[in-house]
């Protein structure tokens, strides 16, 4: 499988070609890729979105205005690895060109941050059309994928140039383009060229390989202490914002130790993922990797506090009566014992806050000897523990550093982890000079 962990948003118009899109759904799912799907009005006659969204899984968009559970237009995108749009009709080509938003497609193709790919298909004199060359011409100067329209019989009888490339051509292109790592097609590859200029598609092409060669451990999820063989103390977190780091550390180039409490989140690729259950466990998974890091980023929830005694039997309340008391001791803080090892890697910290956000935050930072402490504020129910969505503020020990706003964790996992990597470059690049 070739689009493990890939978000494509698939963008269908409504050429007659739109008949082949259930097709292609499929072939991009059996590459592993999770596929959000969007048709324009017209294409919502040819090709049914009942179908599309029984094969994806997902709402499928059409207009911006809908009171409905499919995601926003601005959202739709904001964490895709890929828009492909297929097939493209000389009508929305000509709005993509022109920067026109007036379906859920050409807006979410406005907002999006990710490259976008596009399989034109039409009749040969639309496609020849000086105004449709033109259009096709300045998409591609802006780095827009064009896999250009084959020759043959068209719907319309005739016969020409104009026809989409097969499904399995663009997911064969797809597939290319997302895991060449910046390495030109190979010479005798008979899949179309990216055309754009090379400068623009490797820099909206992939993450930036800045943590090649960089060692990183994360810590995430909660941690679990028994109280008896059948009760534990544990917290809310679901572990999604410390897997979304691993995932985008490990696109960025780097050999990343996951290190997870009890959640049941599949590993992202290549990531090398420890389980453990309790705040010991994990401290000792942690200091028995701390020689061979270079980054650690503590994003775990790490309980506080465990038993003094662990029951070796279930507690019976018909025992226990109508109160119960339980004496905790204080566990160990990880990040702590990284900021303060000698040798000590770069290390991040987290601060979950409910109130006084900053203030307890630049208070840890220094108190456990961080170089970045990342804030996220608890009370909010839109964002942090739980949610798909997070929101921070980033400080180093002379103050803020970032503000990433409210984005799915995703994103904000990709933010974080390029601020991440450049200051740890930064911060080498000093200590070289003053060497
Ligand atoms: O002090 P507080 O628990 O709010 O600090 C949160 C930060 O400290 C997070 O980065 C968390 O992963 C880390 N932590 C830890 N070990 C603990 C408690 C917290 O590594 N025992």
């Amino acid at each position: 499988m070739q689009l493990e962990q890939r978000k494509i948003v698939l963008g269908i118009c409504g050429g007659i070609a739109a008949y082949k899109c259930p097709e292609l759904c499929r072939l991009l799912i059996k590459q592993g890729a999770d596929v959000y799907s969007v048709v324009t009005p017209s294409a919502a006659q040819l090709v049914s979105p009942t179908t599309l969204q029984a094969l994806t899984g997902h709402a499928v968009g059409c207009e911006v205005f809908n009171h409905g559970d499919e995601i926003g237009h601005i959202e739709l995108c904001a964490d895709a690895d890929a828009l492909v749009i297929a097939p493209a009709t000389a009508n929305t080509i000509a709005k993509l060109a022109h920067g026109m938003a007036d379906n859920m497609l050409t807006a979410a193709a406005l907002a999006a941050p990710c490259p976008i790919i596009i399989a034109p298909a039409m009749n040969s004199r639309m496609y020849r059309h000086p105004a449709t060359q033109a259009n096709l011409e300045l998409l591609q100067q802006r780095g827009v994928f064009i896999i250009p329209p084959a020759e043959g019989p068209l719907a319309c009888g005739e016969s020409g140039i104009g026809r989409m490339r097969e499904p399995a051509e663009i997911v064969a292109y797809i597939c290319a383009l997302l895991n060449r790592n910046g390495l030109p097609f190979a010479e005798n590859t008979l899949l179309p060229r990216p055309e754009a200029p090379l400068e623009l598609t490797s820099q909206k092409l992939l993450p930036k390989a800045n943590g090649a060669g960089l060692r990183v451990l994360i810590t995430a999820g909660p941690t679990e202490e028994p109280i008896d063989p059948v009760r534990v103390i544990t917290n809310k977190s679901s572990g999604k914002m410390g897997f979304a780091l691993a995932e985008a550390a490990r696109k960025r180039g780097a050999n990343v130790t996951l290190i997870a409490g009890p959640v049941s989140l599949p590993t992202p690729a290549q990531v090398n993922r420890i389980n453990v259950k309790t705040a010991q466990d994990m401290y000792d998974a942690v200091k028995a990797k701390l020689d061979d890091v270079d980054i650690v980023i503590g994003c775990a929830a790490v309980s506080d506090y465990r038993l003094a005694y662990v029951y070796p039997q279930k507690l019976k309340k018909e025992e226990q009566g109508d109160s119960l008391t339980l004496t905790l001791i204080k566990n160990e803080d990880i990040i702590s014992m990284v900021g303060h090892a000698n040798p000590r890697p770069f290390t991040v910290g987290f601060a979950a806050e409910t109130m006084h956000g900053p203030e307890h935050a630049k208070e840890k930072l220094q108190r456990k000897n961080l170089d970045l402490i990342a804030l996220n504020d608890v009370s909010r129910h839109d964002v942090g523990f739980n949610t798909d969505d997070n929101a921070l503020l980033v400080y180093d020990k002379d103050g803020q550093v970032a503000d990433l706003p409210k984005a799915p964790k995703r994103v904000i996992a990709a933010q974080l982890m390029d601020l991440i990597f450049d200051m740890f470059r930064k911060g080498t690049t000093q200590k070289e000079k003053h060497a």
